[in-house]
């Protein structure tokens, strides 16, 4: 059976003043009803493939995690003292799993449109991972993001499976665009399948400073009934780096697998609207059902609000966000910036 990793490490300012520090994206119901974190869980959630989930997360969201896995049987917590990113926290979930557990490492903040095409490529993931392929999910380029890794397929190793020829974390913008224009490109989905023992002696040979802090660390770590937590003066010790630059850049082990289904890593107000329901003038809104949000001669707008009513006439392209005692307002060129606002720097 495959054993899901969810981490849980994002804060998610971009989406201010819906996501706070309080409270951040993952354990919000963004899209429909559930919160981004409920929504992982339960897309590999079938026990008939799935163990119970480990999650981990910081000492900040451990009362949101357990709030929410409320009813989620066989779940582990690795609770880390600080964030010390993705290879470590990966890392981290490894080293307390036998060897050869195949993990699948799950974003707990995106949004995927099709749980059955994500469960199918889980499948195909997996069963490369059994044979030592570290195996990311690719997903269709649609522009030259730069927030995102690039995978440049190679040759066939299995049905729906290929070789990677190059994994390139983070280019900048003039090498995205050669790589679109080149094409058999996709991005890197931050999805994951491998086993612990294979990522462990990966992360060994291109990052040993890492591996040897996590494991001094584990070593040295407690485990309290379904929590485990590393010491933490040792764990603040380990350097910090994501698992794209130091294992999936540099190993010649890894495969991907093209998942064809909507994604998105919500990263802002727009993408968000993006992944909403929209009525056919391509606005979405998200509101209590007490709240009465009323769009007049509006297009492609994005309403949320939280209580208060919401009347606009006459507006195109803007992104109206109400929550408390913040309003937010912009339009989609500006919604990189959001995170860097006076409120959203002070929650
Ligand atoms: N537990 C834990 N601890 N989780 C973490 C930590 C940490 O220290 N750091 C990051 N995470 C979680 C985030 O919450 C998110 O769910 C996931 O790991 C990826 O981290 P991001 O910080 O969002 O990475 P990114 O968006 O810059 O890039 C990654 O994702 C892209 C797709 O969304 C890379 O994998 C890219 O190659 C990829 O394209
Ligand atoms: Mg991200």
């Amino acid at each position: 059976k495959i054993t899901p990793v969810v981490l849980c490490g994002g804060s998610g300012t971009r989406l201010w003043p819906r996501s706070r520090a309080v409270k951040p994206k993952p354990f919000l119901p963004l899209v429909g009803d559930q919160t981004l974190f409920e929504l992982t869980l339960s897309r590999a959630g079938d026990t008939a493939h799935f163990t119970g989930p480990v999650i981990v997360t910081g000492v900040a969201h451990l009362e949101h995690v357990e709030a929410q896995l409320a009813g989620v049987a066989g779940a582990q917590i690795m609770v880390e003292p600080a964030a010390r990113n993705t290879a470590a926290a990966i890392a981290l979930a490894a080293l307390r799993l036998p060897e050869d557990a195949v993990m699948l490492v799950c974003p707990s903040d995106h949004h995927i449109g099709d749980p059955a095409a994500f469960q199918a490529a889980a499948l195909t993931a997996a069963a490369l991972a059994e044979q030592g392929w570290l195996v990311a999910f690719g997903i269709g380029a649609t522009g030259p993001e730069t927030g995102f890794g690039y995978i440049k397929q190679g040759e066939a190793i299995a049905e729906g499976a290929f070789r990677v020829e190059r994994f390139v974390e983070k280019p900048d913008l003039d090498t995205a665009k050669r790589f679109l224009a080149e094409g058999g490109y996709a991005w890197n989905g931050g999805i994951f399948a491998l086993r612990a023992g294979d990522f462990l002696r990966e992360l060994g040979t291109h990052r040993p400073d890492i591996l040897a802090a996590v494991q001094a660390a584990v070593d040295a770590g407690q485990a309290d009934g379904h929590r485990f937590q590393p010491d933490a003066a040792l764990f603040a010790a380990v350097p910090s780096d994501s698992i794209d630059y130091a294992v999936m850049e540099k190993t010649d082990r890894a495969a991907v697998v093209p998942a064809v289904m909507a994604w998105s890593d919500i990263g802002n107000w727009a993408a968000l609207h993006e992944a909403r329901d929209q009525d056919a003038q391509g606005n979405s809104i998200a509101a209590p059902e007490a709240a009465r949000v009323e769009l007049v001669d509006c297009q492609n707008v994005c309403v949320e609000t939280d209580g208060p009513n919401v009347s606009i006439i006459g507006l195109k392209d803007v992104i109206v966000v109400v929550d408390g005692n913040d309003i937010m307002v912009t339009t989609a060129d500006g919604v990189q910036k959001v995170g860097k606002l006076f409120g959203a720097a002070n929650q």
